[in-house]
């Protein structure tokens, strides 16, 4: 690519908080710290071209979703573009064509904004970089993180590291509430290649959107216990992910999963996202791990979606236990097997 014309192209994965973000302050500052897991097989692959414009008077692009053009998706994209313009002046320089598409099924209820935002912020500092190629990598992918940040919170965490933390917390040097960092600690043996199995219970659009869902934090009577409770659980599970002790692994999991979904019980207005099959699925897995100490557990994002987390090695009785006794509560039978991936990559 020459610095007047040429194009990039990004994938960048989903990712699943183990520890959730749920309530933000000004600018995409996260209430409370989080951390995820970042997935393989779900991402976004965006390529962006470039062509060099005579006015800087504004914005330009078009957009494509799988090849055509999407109307309905500009004005996030614009919004994006007006709250990073300060940090990358040169976008005005530029039109762009942006072509996304994801490798999960549209609409499945699996939100792409996390890694929608992630591949978007990825080419755009791919062309910073063109336009500045003494940059350092370190700064690359931070600054990376922190555009997508402003693209999607959770966005923050699929740019780079397969356990990542995003958020100031005491006891994780190098934790910032700007961009997310790759989890600097010994991974313990038990948590390479995790499994996450993603039951899509429902794919409908979600009658209340996480922007609104964060909001009701404000003014929420547990804000501030449940933040101090994020905090505490942040540096449980960073104990857990050093030592491998899978039942305390689970008990923060699915603590933290339903946590989530209690704040939303609790907000006013008060709104549910899961669905009877989602509960009747958390019963089944309670029940399985019950009488055959299989470590597996669940957790949930903003939705009625069950996410199946457990390790590699109890991988074949777990995808049959599901055959046999989960897919049933998926709506059209689906679900999507991934795995603990290791972040964006550059196609
Ligand atoms: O990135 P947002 O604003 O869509 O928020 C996502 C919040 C949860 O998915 C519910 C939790 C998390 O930490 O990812």
């Amino acid at each position: 690519a020459s610095v007047n014309n040429g194009s990039f192209q990004w994938s960048a994965p989903s990712n699943i908080a183990l520890v959730k973000y749920w309530g933000k302050k000004e600018n995409q500052i996260p209430a409370n710290p989080s951390i995820s897991f970042t997935l393989n097989a779900c991402k976004t692959i965006t390529k962006l071209d470039f062509s060099k414009k005579e006015n800087k008077n504004g914005f330009s692009f078009d957009l494509l979703f799988e090849g055509k053009p999407k109307e309905d998706f500009k004005p996030k994209i614009q919004k994006f573009f007006e709250r990073i313009a300060v940090y990358c002046p040169y976008l005005k320089s530029f039109h762009f064509t942006i072509d996304t598409q994801n490798t999960f099924p549209h609409s499945s209820g699996i939100a792409s904004s996390a890694s929608g935002m992630a591949a978007l912020a990825m080419n755009i500092m791919s062309l910073e970089k063109l336009l500045n190629p003494e940059m350092p990598d370190d700064y690359f992918y931070q600054k990376a993180s922190f555009l997508a940040r402003l693209g999607s919170g959770s966005a923050c965490r699929s740019v780079k590291g397969n356990i990542v933390v995003w958020g100031n917390h005491a006891e994780i040097s190098g934790s910032t509430d700007l961009f997310g960092v790759p989890f600097s600690s010994e991974v313990h043996s038990n948590f390479k290649n995790y499994q996450d199995t993603i039951l899509l219970v429902d794919k409908g659009e979600k009658q209340v959107s996480s922007t609104v869902g964060h909001d009701l934090m404000h003014n929420h009577p547990f804000a501030e216990q449940r933040f101090a409770q994020a905090h505490h659980n942040l540096s449980a599970i960073k104990n857990v992910i050093e030592n491998g002790n899978l039942e305390d692994f689970i008990k923060i999991v699915e603590s933290e999963a339903l946590t989530l979904h209690a704040m939303m019980m609790t907000s006013m207005p008060y709104f549910i996202l899961m669905k009877p099959n989602t509960l009747e699925i958390i019963n089944k897995i309670w029940k399985f791990r019950n009488e055959t100490k299989i470590p597996i557990c669940f957790t949930l994002d903003a939705g009625a979606n069950v996410h199946v987390l457990y390790p590699e090695n109890v991988r074949v009785e777990t995808l049959q236990f599901i055959k046999d006794e989960l897919v049933g509560y998926c709506q059209n039978g689906q679900y999507i097997c991934d795995e603990i991936g290791f972040g964006s990559q550059s196609l």
